[in-house]
């Protein structure tokens, strides 16, 4: 048995009846945890209600420092993009909710921590794992799972125990951070449906965009943004920059059939203005100052960073041994990319760095090149030996 509960608290309908069913169940104490990670709530609102359902502390933990510098600068390093669509926006943020529960629980002397993620996502994965990864003397609940309630039951739970509950039927399930917005549910569901348009809040439409287009230059040294326009910024400033500019010129919205881990496929929309945006130049950065080998095997070392953090392996080993690899090669990912942000679109139009291989003598077709061409003679021959040799006996 458990006595006191540590519980990720996002102030939605099934962490609110999570308080008082793991209360009524366990007979235990609880204690929620809220964590800013960029996501625009009222903190002060969420603090009251978790207080008026009846848990005995309520932490609100400002985490967005810590979680763009330690979770998005990483997925910015590696490119990461889940499937070639999903930057991983909602999946970086649990590693460090499932962190910061752990610190609570030790500090407040609790023997367990709870989440109020469903048995069909990638977020029970993901915070449960970490949770134990950091300290498997921890048991870990999941109400939400368990309980086997739907949401009108929920609903008339939360009714019956005086659960104050929105009075606006949700329309989307919406989780949102600084690295973007996941929305899912209702009319999403039919994989033929378009998105409304209620359901962008951080993108223009692209055709509403402005008509001139919008030139931004991205600075990057050791593989992430620190200046726009010529503007140092704190990694939080910068993001939300971009993602308001790039929004407003209709960059941002994703629409694609998602590999869950447990084996679903969904539809999945996010708008992700910034992480679109950098994660561009970021990759056009890298193809000047890494030499094709180097970007080769970059991809996939990034491929393999993008799926442990997705399929909810944060702590595992790995992520660490291939961060030594992404470290290293970002200490030459240095310079200035130019992009342009018009309608929909983030292109990169120029770029510049002080490791650039790209060398205009060589490259030019202009009669001054250092290129000398009667090299390539002797080269074509041999690069093309083996399969001049072998095509004959194609069947
Ligand atoms: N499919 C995405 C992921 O696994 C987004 C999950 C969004 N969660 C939500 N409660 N809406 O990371």
């Amino acid at each position: 048995m458990v006595s006191k509960i540590v519980l990720a608290y996002s102030g939605g309908l099934d962490t609110s009846v999570a308080i008082k069913w793991l209360k009524e169940k366990y007979n235990a104490d609880i204690i929620t945890v809220t964590l800013d990670v960029g996501q625009k709530e009222d903190f002060k609102f969420i603090e009251d209600k978790a207080y008026k359902i009846g848990a005995i502390k309520h932490y609100m933990i400002d985490a967005k420092e810590e979680f763009a510098r330690d979770y998005i600068f990483p997925a910015i390093r590696a490119n990461a993009m889940y499937e070639d669509k999903y930057p991983v926006s909602t999946a970086l943020s649990r590693p460090l909710i499932a962190k910061k529960l752990v610190e609570v629980a030790h500090k407040e002397g609790a023997d367990a921590v709870a989440h109020g993620c469903t048995g069909k996502g990638n977020d029970q994965l993901r915070i449960e794992i970490s949770v134990r990864a950091l300290d498997p003397s921890l048991t870990v609940l999941a109400p939400t799972r368990d309980w086997g309630m739907s949401r009108d039951q929920e609903i008339e739970y939360a009714r019956k125990h005086n659960i104050p509950i929105s009075s606006v039927a949700k329309k989307y399930s919406v989780d949102q951070n600084l690295w973007g917005r996941s929305i899912e549910g209702g009319p999403l569901e039919d994989p033929w449906n378009a998105p409304d348009e209620d359901v962008w809040e951080w993108t223009i439409d692209p055709k509403k965009a402005p008509e001139e287009p919008t030139i931004m230059e991205i600075e990057f040294k050791n593989g992430v943004p620190i200046k726009i326009d010529g503007e140092s910024m704190n990694p939080i400033e910068l993001i939300d920059k971009v993602n308001r500019i790039a929004g407003l010129n209709g960059i941002g919205r994703i629409d694609h059939i998602e590999d869950r881990i447990v084996g679903i496929k969904s539809r999945e929309v996010y708008e992700c203005p910034a992480a679109l945006t950098i994660i561009e130049a970021h990759k056009d950065l890298e193809k000047m100052v890494l030499n094709r080998r180097e970007l080769t095997f970059k991809k996939i070392v990034d491929n393999e960073w993008t799926f442990l953090i997705y399929a909810g392996l944060w702590e595992d080993p790995l992520r660490y041994d291939l961060e030594a690899f992404i470290n290293k090669t970002s200490e030459r990912v240095e310079g200035i990319v130019k992009m342009k942000l018009y309608k929909g679109s983030a292109m990169v139009i120029g770029r510049e760095s002080p490791y650039s291989l790209y060398d205009i003598r060589v490259a030019t077709y202009d009669s001054s090149s250092t290129f000398d061409q009667s090299l390539s003679k002797g080269f074509v021959t041999l690069w093309g030996l083996q399969t001049v040799a072998s095509r004959k006996f194609l069947k």
